[in-house]
């Protein structure tokens, strides 16, 4: 049975008691903890057991983290907050200012227990009188005060690397919106698989306009998602979870029956599915990812399609012979700043020089890719990102190096209500 994916589970965590605000601040203490260590929560999330309640709190927080470090700043002047301390106020913060059904004091009471067992009795007290200080005065007159004295990027609720990135390439209209979306959560969306019987579960779902990039793929929001993961539809394998922003890569590749194909970051598997779904039971897909891991979930996705084969390895030294393949997908790593509502952690690891490593990273796999597609053959390169220098930039300067291709389509989705961001271009190796 295919699985939800993590990072689309609606927030509906029940109200809490004290108990279970204690766990909740101890786990997403303890991923915080990773987090800092480089991990990401979609993987820190991802193969441990449902939590809504931590989702929403981790979620909450990243969402929020702007105006939260702004007000601790100003609650605590002249005073550096050590790190370890910093999670736990940034979690009381978000529930006092962001989240229903604790009341502050209880939060208030949370986190200083905590840190009296974790730490020090005078951590303790710094912790207490921030919190008593937040607590002192409603959420909207804290709101107000941000709007009101905060730096542009923390009143649109941005980190300030990102902000000013945007601001070189997006008019501020388009960013205060964007910032705005990433603030909520992103819907549930499914597609309804080829060759799946018409829908019957219409009280779980509501059928969603075409999207102009994929105008055949049946998409439905998902209203009712307990009911909805419950259905025999959805155990039978008939829905698979996925934005509409993700069917733009496969559908450039236009795909036929009978080709030999390659997704060499394919997992978890997302657009592989799409790929196997137009190939039919003719062709070869061959899936590849750098992390045995996520290789894994695209096993698991592409389990009914025995003319898929699974590989893993790097891109930058894929192991298959110079123009093996008709069509190759290079769906590679970057900045996700198209999905930061099912990302929002992601805000908070892009910088110049992340932005500068993934740029690298990407030309070299689209260098050591190319070779494999046959004269006539096409490679789509897709991102999740909106950056320039990840998308028009870096398929540009692939052209200049290598005149044997020609750019044939590219499209740069914004994202909206009922979708992500995306980016794919397709380039055609010319017939020799
Ligand atoms: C954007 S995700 C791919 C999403 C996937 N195509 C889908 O639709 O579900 C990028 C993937 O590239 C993989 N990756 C990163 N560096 C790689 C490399 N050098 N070689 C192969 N895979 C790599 C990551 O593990 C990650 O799974």
């Amino acid at each position: 049975m295919p699985k939800p994916s993590r990072e689309t589970t609606p927030p509906d965590a029940p109200p809490r008691a004290e108990g279970s605000a204690e766990r909740n601040l101890a786990r997403t203490v303890a991923l915080l903890e990773r987090w800092d260590k480089g991990v990401s929560i979609r993987e820190l999330l991802d193969g441990a057991p449902a939590d809504p309640a931590l989702h929403n709190a981790v979620f909450t927080l990243f969402r929020r983290q702007a105006e939260i470090d702004w007000l601790l700043a100003r609650l605590t002047p002249g005073r550096r907050i050590r790190p370890r301390l910093r999670r736990i106020l940034r979690w009381g913060a978000t529930q006092v200012l962001f989240a229903d059904g604790l009341a502050s004091a209880v939060v208030t009471d949370v986190c200083v227990g905590y840190v009296r067992r974790r730490y020090h009795a005078g951590e303790a007290r710094f912790v207490n009188a921030v919190l008593r200080r937040l607590a002192a005065r409603p959420a909207a007159a804290w709101a107000e005060l941000v709007a009101a004295e905060a730096p542009e990027g923390v009143k649109v609720g941005l980190p300030d690397p990102l902000y000013r990135q945007w601001c070189r390439h997006l008019p501020s209209i388009r960013i205060a919106e964007f910032a705005a979306l990433f603030r909520r959560p992103a819907p549930l969306i499914v597609r309804l698989r080829a060759g799946a019987a018409p829908p019957d579960e219409v009280a779980h779902l509501k059928p969603l306009p075409a999207v102009a990039w994929a105008p055949g793929a049946r998409l439905f929001r998902v209203v009712a998602p307990g009911a909805f993961f419950a259905s025999p539809a959805f155990r039978r394998g008939d829905y698979y979870v996925q934005d509409p922003a993700t069917l733009l890569a496969p559908a450039l590749m236009d795909i036929q029956p009978g080709e030999c194909v390659a997704d060499l970051c394919s997992a978890p598997g997302g657009k592989s599915v799409v790929i196997a779904e137009d190939l039919g039971d003719r062709g070869k897909l061959v899936c590849m990812d750098r992390t045995a891991q996520r290789l894994r979930r695209v096993r698991e996705n592409l389990d009914r399609f025995p003319n898929a084969t699974l590989c893993l390895g790097d891109a930058r030294r894929p192991p298959l012979r110079p123009g093996c393949v008709d069509a190759l997908l290079l769906d590679v790593p970057c900045t996700n700043t198209g999905v930061l509502r099912r990302r929002p952690d992601a805000a908070w690891r892009f910088s110049n020089a992340q932005l500068s490593k993934l740029v690298r990273l990407q030309a070299d796999i689209l260098e050591a890719a190319a070779p494999l597609v046959r004269p006539g053959g096409r490679i789509v390169y897709s991102t999740c990102s909106i950056e320039p220098e990840e998308n028009t930039g870096q398929v540009r300067s692939f052209l200049e190096r290598h005149p044997e291709f020609v750019l044939a389509q590219e499209k740069q989705l914004a994202h909206g209500e009922l979708h992500d961001g995306a980016f794919a271009a397709r380039i055609q190796r010319v017939e020799a």
